[in-house]
């Protein structure tokens, strides 16, 4: 099958992914209810159609953070993507450098920071807060060292949403013998992922945290446990200052739904937000990513840089944030299904339909400049 649109990337990393890695991208939390609604309060808002006017020239980039990205896309922080395709996120950060987008590398990415840099160009560079602060601030250290240029620092998961899809799956939680069996048929029956991930793919470890484990446990499976028992829930904005303290480069926060927190976040001299609920994976039940949008592009934008990221699958959608006070939006299923089914080509092909799926709405709605993208663009009664 050709692609055409995010979802055929999609339908082609369930055929070429181990189910347990499909699974792992796929899913939300719960019942999934705040996954479902990111994409569906999106379809719902309608775009505006004008017409016969001049539309020749489009301007698609912005400058945000002192980058000029070719249009107003990133590639948000998705763990473990060097398990969807062999060392994904160099792969993935090509193609988004090719297409002149941020790729967002996560703290728990199978790639370290220095590989990708190597490799591609510095990624911006995604934290976790662990409760090792020694280790942390090392970490910060090799991001800086790297040349990252922005820090983005999530903030919605001091602890793991329940994720039924990856208990059921076997990729969380001890599933024994048959579970081990049942994984060794998984990675079997999907040969070109064996061969491409498994047998030419590794370390299979999490690179940029890999030297706060020991070497006996440098199986993904154990940094996961590791990771879990390490995420700190005792963070608190004023934790910031910490940051601040071992990052003097533009942050991002990640992880921001209402408006008291952006607030927060303006006040303590963050230089950008994401309203994001982490893809519908922590609390499910909690409003869609685009829903929230407005009021906090309301009361914070002229304060600081506002993206959003959850439940974009096509250029249209682009638009639809964008109108609703986004200044950039960041995917993150998009480009591991595209990952998953073809590596860097697939995220190569698959930002370019959102790109020409952008243009196209631009056109169709008289929107020359993707800076003055407004709320006159939707059909909004
Ligand atoms: C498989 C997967 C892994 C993710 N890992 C991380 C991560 O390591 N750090 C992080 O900040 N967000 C992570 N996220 C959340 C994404 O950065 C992003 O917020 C979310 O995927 C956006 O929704 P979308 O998938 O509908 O585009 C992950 C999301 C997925 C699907």
């Amino acid at each position: 099958m050709r692609a055409a649109s995010v979802s055929d990337y999609r339908e082609l990393a369930r055929r070429r992914l181990p189910k347990i890695f499909f699974e792992y991208i796929d899913g939300g939390s719960y019942a999934e209810e705040t996954l479902r609604r990111n994409v569906s309060d999106l379809q719902a808002i309608a775009l505006r159609q004008r017409v016969l006017r001049d539309m020749t020239n489009l301007d698609m980039s912005v400058q945000t953070l002192g980058q000029t990205l070719a249009m107003p896309v990133g590639l948000s922080p998705v763990g473990m993507a060097g398990m969807y395709a062999r060392r994904g996120e160099v792969q993935a950060s090509r193609a988004a450098t090719a297409a002149g987008v941020p790729f967002c590398l996560s703290t728990v990415g199978v790639c370290s920071v220095e590989e990708v840099a190597q490799g591609s160009v510095a990624p911006w560079f995604q934290l976790y807060m662990l409760k090792d602060r020694g280790y942390m601030a090392e970490l910060l250290g090799r991001a800086k060292a790297a040349g990252c240029p922005v820090l983005v620092f999530t903030v919605d998961l001091p602890v793991p949403g329940a994720r039924y899809r990856d208990v059921r799956s076997g990729f969380t939680g001890s599933s024994g013998l048959s579970g081990a069996l049942n994984q060794a048929w998984d990675g079997i029956t999907h040969p070109a992922w064996m061969w491409d991930v498994w047998a030419n793919g590794r370390p299979h470890s999490l690179g940029s945290v890999a030297g706060a484990l020991t070497q006996r446990s440098r199986r993904v499976t154990d940094f996961l446990a590791w990771i879990a028992r390490n995420f700190d829930r005792s963070v608190t904005w004023a934790d910031l200052d910490w940051v601040r303290e071992h990052w003097d480069g533009p942050i991002v926060i990640k992880g921001l739904l209402d408006v008291a927190d952006a607030r927060e976040a303006a006040r303590c001299g963050a230089q950008g937000l994401v309203v994001s609920n982490h893809g519908g994976r922590q609390l499910d039940g909690v409003r869609s990513s685009i829903s929230a949008l407005p009021r906090i592009a309301d009361a914070v934008g002229g304060d600081l840089e506002i993206y959003m990221d959850g439940g974009i699958r096509s250029g249209l959608d682009v638009l639809k944030a964008l109108s609703l006070g986004a200044k950039a939006c960041f995917v993150g299923r998009a480009w591991a299904w595209a990952l998953g089914a073809g590596g860097e080509k697939a995220v190569a092909q698959m930002l370019a339909i959102l790109r020409s799926e952008l243009a196209v709405a631009m056109v169709l709605t008289g929107c020359t400049t993707v800076g003055a993208a407004g709320r006159d663009l939707l059909d909004l009664d």
